[in-house]
């Protein structure tokens, strides 16, 4: 009998990061084909379908269609939408506009996940510096996903971060999540909080982390679709996201190209795959 609630997080298998990193470049091409047609004019159905495309020709399948009945491949937020805006036909962007995408894929039953937030045109500076403000939060996150830390040292890590690059909001309702053979796996990895706590990291555990950063306040609503959050003073967000792989030799970033060499040197870390790329893919 268990007389304690020890969350069991899933171990994986070299072969089975193996599958990961297939669906983690799957998954980055996909957001890399949305954000290169990320363009004023075009709607994001349009990005829903040039993602889905990708997906298709690598043969993975979607983590999102489907998933408590999400319609699209990807989430599409624009502006003051945080996360899970449904892809529209009838939402064209336009120049000045912030949109994340986020893009989920699964490849041999195994899931990646990443989120990038993009500028359409020219947008302000201050938008620009909230933009690398969250992707800077978030590759020090992953550059604390070390076998030995405490999950919270992750937590600690993007609010330390996002904090020391401006007067930001951060969200606190939406975590990150451990992934694997789900895209959503217990426990949450959530973006603030006090060091040392949480279940302690092993080589084989795999999560995405992804905090969400606003220019106002991090209070938050849900719109009558059931899915898309919206900042509740309009103010802008940025979201971005990676999946990581925790191994022997430190964060091996699933979906970025490079493994996480060049984001994770930006904060301070050493990527696994930098050293090793090429016998693991
Ligand atoms: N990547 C998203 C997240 O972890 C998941 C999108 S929810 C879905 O929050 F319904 F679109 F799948
Ligand atoms: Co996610």
């Amino acid at each position: 009998m268990r007389l304690s609630r020890v969350p069991s997080i899933e171990i994986k298998t070299p072969g089975q990061f193996a599958l990961m990193r297939e669906a983690g470049l799957v998954v980055a091409r996909m957001l890399h084909a949305a954000a290169a047609a990320a363009e004023p004019g075009i709607s994001t159905a349009e990005l829903d379908a040039i993602a889905e495309r990708e997906m298709r020709s690598a043969g993975a399948q979607s983590s999102f269609k489907g998933y408590h009945g999400y319609p699209a491949t990807i989430c599409t937020s624009v502006n003051d939408q945080i996360v899970h805006g449904i892809p529209d036909p009838a939402v064209r962007l336009a120049a000045g506009d912030v949109l994340s995408i986020d893009a989920g894929a699964i490849v041999g039953g195994w899931h990646g996940d990443a989120a990038v937030t993009v500028p359409v045109g020219a947008v302000p500076d201050q938008v620009t510096a909230l933009l690398q403000a969250c992707e800077l939060a978030m590759w020090h996150g992953l550059a604390a996903a070390v076998a030995g830390h405490h999950l919270t040292d992750i937590s600690h890590a993007v609010q330390t971060s996002a904090q020391a690059s401006g007067e930001y909001g951060i969200v606190r309702e939406y975590t990150g999540h451990f992934i694997g053979s789900a895209m959503h796996m217990d426990p949450a990895v959530p973006n603030y909080g006090r060091p040392g706590r949480g279940p302690v990291l092993a080589e084989g555990m795999a999560l995405a982390i992804e905090p969400m950063l606003v220019l106002g306040a991090p209070h938050n609503a849900l719109l009558d679709d059931g899915w898309t959050v919206v900042t509740a003073d309009g103010s802008l967000a940025a979201h971005f996201e990676h999946t990581v792989a925790i191994t022997a030799d430190g964060p091996w970033v699933l979906t970025a190209e490079d493994g996480g060499a060049g984001g994770l040197a930006r904060a301070g870390a050493r990527a696994a795959a930098a050293s090793s790329g090429a016998r693991r893919t």
